[in-house]
């Protein structure tokens, strides 16, 4: 539980009660436990590496951050096994079946969380044109890639959205904010043709309101293929943490990463109430 978001929490609330059908997720960590008290067996679990089969096994790829914040910390340590989940270099939270944390095509949703970067030693990119990019928070499409995410490239801050293909720094130097929460909103329709649209604001530390606006429209935001022609078959969730997909220690990025997240919200406008909230 993080204080000062508070307050965004409760536009999210005011927005909401105007309409009718919804999901509200929300995740805070204030029991203290690293699925912050939603199951983690059954079909409708949350999956949380240590626990769900095929995830990083290192005991601190999640934990809760000591001092009674309850903040939970994602670390990936590189050329480790025991950090590597499905295949990569990866500790997230995901979903399986929470009908807030879920969208498909022609859904509204909103979403809410805070991120701190933790003692960040950024990658360099020597011999390359940049360092590997590390996703901190997607929107991932199963059956396929990320309909839209973040990432830490270097210094740089980075959204990406149409699958990947396209890129915007949102933050160019995150180092003044090194371990500060920073703050950041989603709005997204989500459309399979180009009718769709995304608004993201961030509030940086030191902000007292949100800001930082990136909106786009008329585009498609929920991805039905890669660029190759490959479909993306399933449908899409929200998933936070650290996903290291080309990390190269050898090329120069940084051997260890630790991100934290709290106090995230998901909202499906067009999807009936989760059960567990
Ligand atoms: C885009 O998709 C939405 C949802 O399926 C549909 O209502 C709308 O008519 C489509 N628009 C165009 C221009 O195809
Ligand atoms: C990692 O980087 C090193 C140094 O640039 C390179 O020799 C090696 O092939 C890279 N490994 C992978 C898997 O790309």
């Amino acid at each position: 539980m993080k204080p000062t978001h508070i307050i965004s929490a409760i536009t999210i609330s005011t927005l909401a009660a105007s309409v009718s059908a919804r999901a509200v997720f929300n995740v805070n960590y204030e029991d203290d436990s690293v699925s912050s008290g939603y199951p983690t067996t059954g079909p409708n679990r949350v999956l949380v590496p240590g626990i769900e089969p095929g995830l990083a096994t290192a005991k601190d790829a999640v934990y809760m951050v000591a001092g009674g914040a309850h903040n939970t910390a994602f670390a990936v340590v590189l050329d480790d096994p025991t950090y590597v989940g499905g295949g990569f270099p990866r500790s997230e939270f995901g979903y399986a079946g929470f009908p807030g944390a879920t969208y498909k095509d022609c859904e509204h949703g909103e979403y809410s969380f805070s991120m701190l970067l933790k003692d960040l030693v950024p990658s360099v990119k020597g011999t390359r044109d940049a360092p590997a990019e590390d996703v901190v928070w997607q929107f991932k499409h199963h059956g396929g890639g990320h309909d839209l995410h973040l990432a830490l490239v270097g210094t740089n801050l980075v959204l990406g959205w149409g699958g990947n293909v396209y890129k915007q720094v949102i933050i160019d130097n995150v180092m003044p904010y090194v371990n500060k929460w920073m703050d950041f909103r989603f709005d997204v329709l989500w459309r399979s043709n180009n009718t769709g649209r995304f608004t993201l604001d961030m509030r940086l530390p030191g902000e007292r309101k949100f800001g930082h606006t990136v909106a786009k429209k008329d585009l498609q935001t929920y991805v039905t293929a890669s660029p190759d022609g490959t479909p993306w078959t399933g449908t899409g969730s929200i998933q936070y943490g650290v996903y290291r997909h080309s990390a190269n220690s050898t090329a120069g990025d940084t051997k260890t990463l630790i991100v934290y997240h709290d106090e995230i919200t998901a909202i499906n406008f067009n999807a009936m109430a989760d059960h567990s909230n």
